[in-house]
């Protein structure tokens, strides 16, 4: 596909979205996109493009999103996944990284990984020789933005202007990500969380000076008030990461103040006129009922706005699959 084969990843790995220029960023939106159209046509059966690739998927979190839309994109084009747990594997206990990113590098074309440290995704890149794609660490989650930029593109036909307000964990994985990934598309981010929950300084540095570049801004915001108004997109997630279930209760304090209901998607002053649509990455507690919500009352999304016309979540879910075989292709074919 010459959508593909044109970005200039070939033979690359991705780690953070900070690591490729903003047009390949876009350019791979844009593939997913395409593939989408592909895939609903099938004519990824007629023509798979990594026929007898085969790439390894190490997860050392849990994960529903990222391993099915991982799997499903590799097979639909003709390739192998090899899911390995930490449990299944000697990873970091008998083996270190390094040694496995070199077994694993003369046996596979790629490896995709999720966990904990940035570090380990980045010596599995290092050692490997193969591409190496960041599945989710503490720090960044890269794939999930090109499924959220892509999300935003099919609704409202272009990016560059909307304004995007994530509320919630403002320093978690996807505020860092966001951050950044609406900085190189050109659309405005505010972080609207509480003080003690304030993104690194590095990270919005690094994400203010791209913005300076696209036409846009970045921003913080303590006020659940004030920092959604013009916001296109309310974007959220839990109110504690993967390995911080020891903070919750905390958590709950922080961040009460900051759940999207409706009366906060009001305060956009986009709702009625249509401009306004719900993001979260998903898993998300919206349901009182979750076992999870019912113990701890930590409800990041009201059902009302979970379950609104203008929650685009499932479309966004999807799109892991298509943004996902966009990154692969792009760094195998
Ligand atoms: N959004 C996301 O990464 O979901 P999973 O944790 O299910 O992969
Ligand atoms: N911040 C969340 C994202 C899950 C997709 C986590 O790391 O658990």
């Amino acid at each position: 596909m010459q959508e593909i084969t044109s970005i200039g990843l070939h033979g690359k790995s991705l780690l953070r979205l900070a690591d490729i220029t903003d047009q390949q960023m876009l350019a791979l939106v844009n593939a997913a996109i395409a593939l989408k159209a592909r895939k609903k046509a099938g004519l990824h059966i007629q023509n798979p493009l990594i026929k007898g690739k085969n790439i390894a998927l190490i997860f050392e979190k849990s994960s529903t999103r990222t391993r099915c839309a991982t799997i499903n994109a590799i097979r639909d084009e003709g390739g192998n996944a090899e899911y390995l747990g930490t449990g299944d594997i000697h990873f970091g206990k008998k083996e270190s990284v390094k040694d496995t990113a070199r077994v694993l590098g003369r046996m596979f074309d790629g490896i995709l990984f999720r966990g904990f440290a940035q570090k380990t995704v980045e010596e599995l890149a290092q050692y490997s020789g193969v591409p190496v794609w960041n599945g989710l660490t503490d720090s960044w989650h890269p794939t999930q933005i090109l499924a959220d930029l892509q999300t935003m593109q099919e609704h409202f036909g272009y990016l560059k202007g909307l304004t995007l307000a994530f509320v919630g964990d403002g320093r978690n994985n996807m505020a860092n990500s966001l951050m950044v990934g609406c900085a190189k598309a050109g659309v405005n981010f505010v972080d609207v969380c509480p003080p003690e929950l304030s993104p690194e300084k590095e990270v919005v540095e690094l994400a203010t000076g791209i913005a300076q570049r696209n036409g846009c801004t970045v921003s913080v915001s303590h006020s659940p008030q004030d920092g959604v108004k013009g916001a296109n997109v309310l974007y959220t997630d839990v109110w504690a990461s993967m390995g911080e279930e020891a903070v919750f209760q905390q958590r709950l304090k922080l961040l009460s103040p900051f759940q999207v209901d409706m009366a906060m998607c009001q305060r956009t002053g986009n709702l009625e006129n249509g401009k306004l649509i719900f993001l979260h990455c998903l898993p998300a507690f919206h349901d009182a009922n979750t076992e999870v919500s019912k113990n701890t009352g930590a409800l990041e999304v009201t059902d009302e706005v979970f379950e609104a016309p203008f929650s685009h979540v499932f479309d966004e879910a999807e799109n892991r699959l298509h943004t996902i075989k966009a990154m692969i292709l792009a760094s195998l074919i």
